[in-house]
């Protein structure tokens, strides 16, 4: 039992409706809010494979185009026995609409890691350098 169960569930659910015909490799999350919203998301592959969004952008996008501006963590669940770290890109779209949270890697046996943005992305790029 964790915090984040509801949360992992939550991410496990979205993996389901993830669209990985080209790599078979379906990601689920699942982004919290302070006031207890949880947007999901999962990856979304295109025969133009560059074209693909991962479930951690998706579920950003959803709800940042949704009017929602806080969030305090994300859940990514993979079915791996290795737990599944955001990418790079993801790791910047985190940093600049989520800060430092924490980032909650999990899989389908019940293995969880919970990891802080500011290790997962040391030195990250961000309006601060502007
Ligand atoms: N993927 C994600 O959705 N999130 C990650 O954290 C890693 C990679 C997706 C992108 C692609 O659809 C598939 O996993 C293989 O790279």
């Amino acid at each position: 039992m964790s915090e984040y169960d509801a949360l992992i569930a939550a991410a496990t659910k979205a993996r389901e409706n993830a669209h990985a015909k080209f790599s078979n490799f379906k990601v689920g999350a699942a982004l919290h809010t302070p006031s207890g919203k949880i947007f999901l998301g999962c990856n979304i592959e295109n025969a133009t494979y560059g074209l693909t969004l991962c479930a951690e952008r998706v579920s950003i996008f959803k709800a940042i185009s949704e009017g929602e501006l806080r969030f305090d963590s994300i859940a990514v669940v993979t079915d791996t026995e290795t737990l599944t770290p955001p990418c790079g890109a993801c790791r910047q779209i985190i940093w600049e609409f989520c800060h430092d949270i924490p980032v909650v890697l999990a899989n389908l046996k019940g293995d969880v890691q919970v990891l802080q943005m500011s290790k997962l992305f040391p030195k990250p790029f961000d309006s601060s350098n502007l």
